[in-house]
């Protein structure tokens, strides 16, 4: 008699280490009609002229002369765009530059270069997770401490020899910054480890062009989904010293960017005002939405940065609030909860930057959910976190 046994399957690698630490979906936006998308921090206003109509006129112009065919590096485009970035971070030369497909293609690519299975890696938290899920499928050699400002993390780093610590500028969720002598003090202090700064968000500071740092041990990853709002198009870059930048390119998909997206970051960097004007507003709403939380009772980092605002809760839950908004007021805001944020209490959220009408909605909306009696005295962020960054103010 014949038994039939299945056939073994393949064996899949353990992916429960970088699973999402919260059901996060309900609060992500289904489609482009969702109300009010704070959950994410992506610019939600128009664009300026040239972008949109460069997006626009793109494939009635291009389509027959084979803009649907595989990108180059070798195209004028490519070329112009990598001068046009030299020329935004003022202290770079073009061998310095790798073009991807948005930060996320830069953070594999610099993690998939440097990380082995033994590796250790420095993960301050609270941060960007998806960060961390790029990391733990090197390594399972992560430490997640919990790192408000520089002090924190300094102590972090002489408790152990890391091969890579992540570092995001301004930091998402926090809003913190490091200054430039901070950075430069850390790379000097550890020329072993490598310094992977996600400058995500370093255009809301007005503080880009100082992350130019040649150093063999510092990699800085900018994007052109946030503070230029071209998320959906894919497109960003990474810089260091050539020779790192070399070895690192041997890595990166030679199809990403496409064309369409680098003729849109180029012409994104060619409407530069428009665009500084455009953070400049946001920066003032930031400074407006941190003091009308404060003002109703909620913990902020009064010094936060960057594209989101971190808020505590002292009563009720984060999960509490964020269905409150999103089934009451038609606003996504996302709870910050789990191990990647080292916050074992369910009380922060994460708010995403926004017009001042948008936030102001939000603003009453939350008044609505929490009232005046609930306000209690800041404990989260300690003093170094919340003192005013001399690089930040020297530029304003
Ligand atoms: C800190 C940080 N890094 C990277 C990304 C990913 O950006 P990109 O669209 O460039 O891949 C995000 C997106 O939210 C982010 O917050």
């Amino acid at each position: 008699m014949s038994t039939s046994t299945a056939p073994p399957e393949p064996a899949q690698m353990d992916l429960t280490r970088c699973k999402r630490s919260q059901p996060y979906e309900i609060y992500c936006a289904k489609d482009f009609a969702t109300p009010i998308k704070l959950s994410v921090g992506e610019y939600d206003g128009e664009l300026p002229k040239p972008v949109r109509e460069t997006v626009i006129g793109y494939f009635a112009e291009h389509l027959e002369s084979g803009c649907l065919r595989y990108p180059s590096d070798h195209s004028t485009v490519t070329r112009e765009l990598k001068e046009a970035i030299c020329r935004y971070n003022s202290m770079l030369s073009e061998d310095q530059v790798i073009l991807t497909g948005g930060s996320t293609e830069a953070l594999r690519l610099i993690f998939d270069t440097y990380l082995e299975d033994t590796d250790k890696v420095l993960f301050p938290i609270p941060s960007y997770s998806n960060a961390l899920n790029l990391i733990r499928l090197r390594t399972r050699r992560v430490d997640t401490v919990l790192c408000l400002g520089f002090d924190m993390l300094c102590q972090a780093l002489q408790k152990s020899p890391y091969k890579l610590v992540y570092l995001s500028q301004p930091n998402n969720p926090t809003g913190y910054v490091f200054s430039m002598d901070e950075m430069e003090l850390l790379a000097d202090r550890h020329p072993g480890t490598v310094f992977v700064l996600d400058g995500c968000y370093l255009e809301f500071d007005r503080h880009y062009s100082v992350y130019a740092m040649n150093r063999p041990n510092v990699i800085v990853v900018r994007t052109f989904s946030k503070a230029f709002g071209l998320a959906g198009l894919r497109i960003g870059y990474l810089y260091s010293r050539a020779d790192v930048v070399a070895r690192l390119a041997l890595l990166r998909d030679p199809h990403l960017p496409s064309e369409l997206a680098k003729v849109a970051a180029l012409t994104a960097l060619a409407s530069l005002r428009q665009y500084e004007a455009i953070w400049e507003e946001l920066s003032r709403t930031r400074v407006w939405l941190i003091d009308a939380l404060q003002k109703i009772g909620l913990e902020v980092n009064p010094n936060a940065r960057g594209m989101f605002v971190m808020a505590g809760l002292h009563e009720g839950t984060n999960k509490e609030l964020c269905d409150f908004l999103r089934e009451q007021h038609q606003i996504l805001v996302k709870p910050l909860k789990g191990e990647v944020f080292g916050l074992e209490e369910a009380r922060y959220v994460r708010i995403g930057m926004a017009g001042k009408e948008t936030l102001q909605r939000l603003v009453k909306a939350i008044g609505a959910f929490y009232s005046q009696e609930r306000r209690g005295a800041s404990q989260l962020f300690p003093a170094d976190c919340r003192r005013a960054n001399p690089d930040i103010c020297a530029s304003r």
